[in-house]
């Protein structure tokens, strides 16, 4: 696609990846992703903000042949899939300074080899004026590396949020036009990138409260031209509230487990709680991931591998452990052929959570009358603590 104009004089020029599946080497891809970048010309300057994968350098630098005048090059953050092509547009533009937070100049010398002379650090709240248009920083560190700040235009009322409020998916479409499958993008990432930095990211929501906002235009996924869906969205995420819902990210190998995941499941069913079964042999680790924004509890089950949890179910809770959900309660369930160390071994892989712990319970071979009890017991307790919390 060519540079498309977003407001007057001002372009995306990023690219599509509809065939990226994996990001990270570990995050579900289902809908693809971009990698968005942006050029603004005001009446005297010129300036490219960000860049894209360097699997697309030439497809980006062709579509910006047009442009001979670039002044200055931004880089709102530094991962690869943003600044990887920042070296390519240094040879294309190699008087323009490339501006960047204090924190980013190191990391891009470090990952890109890029001049340290070439590069013009920016403070919180300084403002880059590029004629009639002009771009005021605002440090945003945390979303999702130390260094990450955004841009915002006030001009034209946008804000230039790089890997903040963004989602990742391929589209022909340049806005989000309150496309639902957006949003569920937007969750997804969020869930997997943003999740684990609740902490600030609520502090800078609020500083974006105070911004005049017409459009949000991240790195990937659609501008949103309806920004308070996504701003909204965001607060909602990071906020304390949770939903009456209990995850259940569990493994079977011969039928035990399953047996007390669906024993439980019935039992909170049947006390109003909604709940969201993960058989983690085939389940999409990037919708486990976005269950766990807004789960009031979860509860593992695991059969016992080798004494130890199985596998499966140690990856679903050194995941979590990573992303921190707002999660209020923990349980495990699971089974064993003859002895088992699961629960303090997966206590130990989530030691970054501190939901409440409602213990284990967990049985030789099948179950029997007594855990069927026991699960009932566990669901009741459930269906309380969530009544005085949602
Ligand atoms: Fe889209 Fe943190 O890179």
């Amino acid at each position: 696609m060519n540079p498309r104009e977003i407001r007057p004089a001002t372009y995306a020029i990023g690219v599509q990846d509809w065939g990226r599946r994996l990001f990270d080497a570990l995050i579900p891809l289902p809908d693809g992703t971009s990698y968005n970048s942006y050029l603004i010309q005001g009446s005297e300057k010129t300036a490219i903000i960000d860049s894209v994968d360097p699997a697309f350098v030439d497809m980006y630098l062709d579509k910006i042949k047009g442009f001979t005048k670039v002044d200055y090059l931004i880089s709102l953050h530094t991962e690869q899939d943003h600044s990887g092509s920042i070296p390519h547009l240094h040879e294309r533009f190699p008087d323009a300074p490339i501006i960047c937070s204090t924190k980013a100049k190191d990391l891009l010398i470090d990952h890109l080899a890029l001049p340290a002379d070439k590069l013009r650090t920016v403070e919180d709240g300084e403002v880059l004026s590029l004629g009639d248009k002009s771009l005021k920083f605002i440090h945003t560190p945390w979303v999702h590396w130390p260094e990450t700040m955004v841009a915002y235009m006030p001009e034209q009322k946008i804000l230039f949020s790089c890997d903040f409020l963004g989602s990742h998916s391929a589209s022909s479409s340049l806005f989000d036009n309150n496309d639902p499958a957006i949003m569920e993008s937007a969750k997804r990432y969020y869930a997997e990138i943003m999740m684990p930095f609740k902490v600030p990211i609520k502090g800078h929501l609020q500083k974006l409260r105070e911004l005049d906002i017409e459009l949000v235009a991240p790195s990937h996924g659609p501008i949103w031209n309806h920004p308070e869906r996504i701003i909204s969205a965001y607060e909602d995420w990071t906020s304390d509230r949770v939903d009456n819902k209990v995850l259940i990210p569990y493994v079977s190998m011969h039928g035990s487990v399953e047996q007390m995941v669906q024993h439980l499941t019935t039992e909170l069913v049947k006390l109003g709680v909604k709940v969201e079964l993960f058989d983690l042999t085939v389940a999409d680790t990037g919708k486990l991931a976005m269950a766990m924004v807004d789960a009031a509890t979860i509860v593992i089950g695991s059969p016992t591998l080798l004494v130890g949890p199985h596998p499966m179910v140690a990856y679903a809770a050194i995941l979590a452990n990573a992303l921190k959900p707002k999660v209020r309660h923990l349980a495990i369930i699971g089974s064993y052929g003859w002895a088992t160390q699961a629960e303090k071994k997966l206590l130990e892989l989530m030691s970054n959570l501190k939901p409440e712990y409602l213990g284990a319970i967990l049985c030789k071979g099948l179950s029997k009358a007594s855990t069927l009890e026991e699960l009932k017991k566990l669901a009741e307790t459930i269906a309380t603590k969530h009544k005085e919390i949602t």
